[in-house]
């Protein structure tokens, strides 16, 4: 098939593991005869510093013309002042709002190889494999009024409509029904107007579901849940910012944020893919940062966007060979272990795709 991808290296680690996963992308299209063509567009502090947009005008354009987005990360501690007219972040937030990407799925799948050395007790990860559905495109995030005051306060109004939940609601009733059946819908009802509003409609939305076993859970507990025990949980509804935070939390169980793919998805077949990490300032240029977060998303785009399920499920594969080869980046190595570079890591994930 032909297929045209816009890459947003970004920032920090972004072109690092961008140039990875675009090694992948290429094996995969000479393997199954694919022609994807690759066009590489500025996004985040690198387009502030070329053209002092965070998101130009011929990267919104080019990416009208694809049939996905493959992102790195952006942001940085140099466009990081508070005080800043511009920041990266907003070219990210801006590009998801463009193409009305309301939902961001984050699969947190747990290594059996890995689990033995993550930071909680192997017993806990049994059996966890989660799906967040992260509403993307409302909340506080783009609440109507998000300014800064006169020095002395500022607003970021949390806002949903009905509209907004529904929607996001029905594409994690789609996914639960597919899997194991089990939905926990995250808010914060006992607080928020917004999250009232949130709950009932999924309850709505839920009456169209009557095989999908729903249950409301608070977002403090379900961070407590979540370390305790995670394999209660299948697929996760939560709102933009409460999928943000929990989504992090439950890359601990799946070893490092590193390992965490996602695609953002509209009404069609159009997407975004970015692993869920920023561009970790601290590790960038040494060529160690984990790659599998940003391979298992493009997984996720020859998925979700070209329709390719054998080759998603064999990069998916090759990806698990290459853990269970003992291959570890400095992330997820265990004590005492010697760490591979990114691109060492990737050579192996080529190596399963011969
Ligand atoms: P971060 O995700 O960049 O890093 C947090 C920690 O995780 C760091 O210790 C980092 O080294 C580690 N880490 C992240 N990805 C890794 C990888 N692939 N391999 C190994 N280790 C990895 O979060 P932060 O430091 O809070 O944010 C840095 C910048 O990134 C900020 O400007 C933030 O706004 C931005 N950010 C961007 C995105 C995005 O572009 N989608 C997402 C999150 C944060
Ligand atoms: C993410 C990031 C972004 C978010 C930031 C950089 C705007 O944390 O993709 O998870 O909060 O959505
Ligand atoms: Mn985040």
């Amino acid at each position: 098939m032909q297929a045209k991808i816009v890459t947003l290296p970004g920032d920090g680690i972004g072109p690092e593991v961008v140039a990875e996963a675009l090694r992948v992308l290429n094996r995969v299209a000479e393997r199954y005869g694919h022609n994807f063509t690759f066009d590489e567009q500025m996004m985040g502090g690198c387009a502030i510093d070329a053209v002092g947009n965070p998101l130009p005008d011929d990267t919104l354009a080019a990416a009208e013309q694809a049939d996905a987005v493959l992102l790195g990360a952006v942001g940085g501690p140099k466009w990081s002042d508070p005080t800043a007219p511009v920041r990266p972040e907003q070219g990210l937030l801006k590009l998801r709002k463009h193409f009305d990407l309301f939902a961001n799925l984050r699969p947190v799948k747990v290594y059996p190889e890995l689990a033995q050395h993550a930071p909680l007790r192997p017993d806990l990860l049994e059996g966890v494999d989660i799906l967040f559905v992260r509403e993307l495109t409302s909340g506080a995030y783009f609440g109507e009024r998000h300014e800064q005051g006169d020095g002395s306060n500022a607003w970021d109004t949390m806002f949903y409509t009905v509209d907004e939940v529904d929607r996001v609601a029905r594409v994690a009733f789609e996914a639960a029904r597919k899997r194991s059946g089990r939905l926990a819908s995250i808010d914060k009802a006992n607080v928020l107007a917004s999250m009232r509003l949130w709950r009932r409609t999924v309850n709505d939305v839920a009456r169209d579901y009557p095989d999908v076993q729903v249950e409301h859970v608070l977002v403090d507990a379900c961070a407590m849940y979540l370390m305790r025990n995670p394999a209660q949980f299948d697929v996760l509804l939560a709102e933009n910012m409460f999928g943000d935070i929990l989504s992090d939390e439950a890359s601990v169980l799946a070893g490092s944020l590193g390992m965490l793919p996602s695609a953002s998805l509209g009404s069609g077949t159009f997407g975004v893919y970015e692993p869920i990490h920023g561009s970790a300032p601290d590790i960038a240029g040494k060529g160690i940062a984990n790659p599998i977060a940003t391979i298992m998303s493009a997984a996720m785009l020859l998925r979700y966007s070209l329709n390719l399920e054998a080759e998603a499920n064999a990069v998916e594969a090759a990806v698990e060979a290459a853990i269970a080869s003992g291959a570890r980046t400095a992330d997820i190595v265990e004590k005492g272990g010697s760490p591979v570079s990114t691109s060492a890591f990737t050579d192996l994930v080529l190596d399963g795709l011969k």
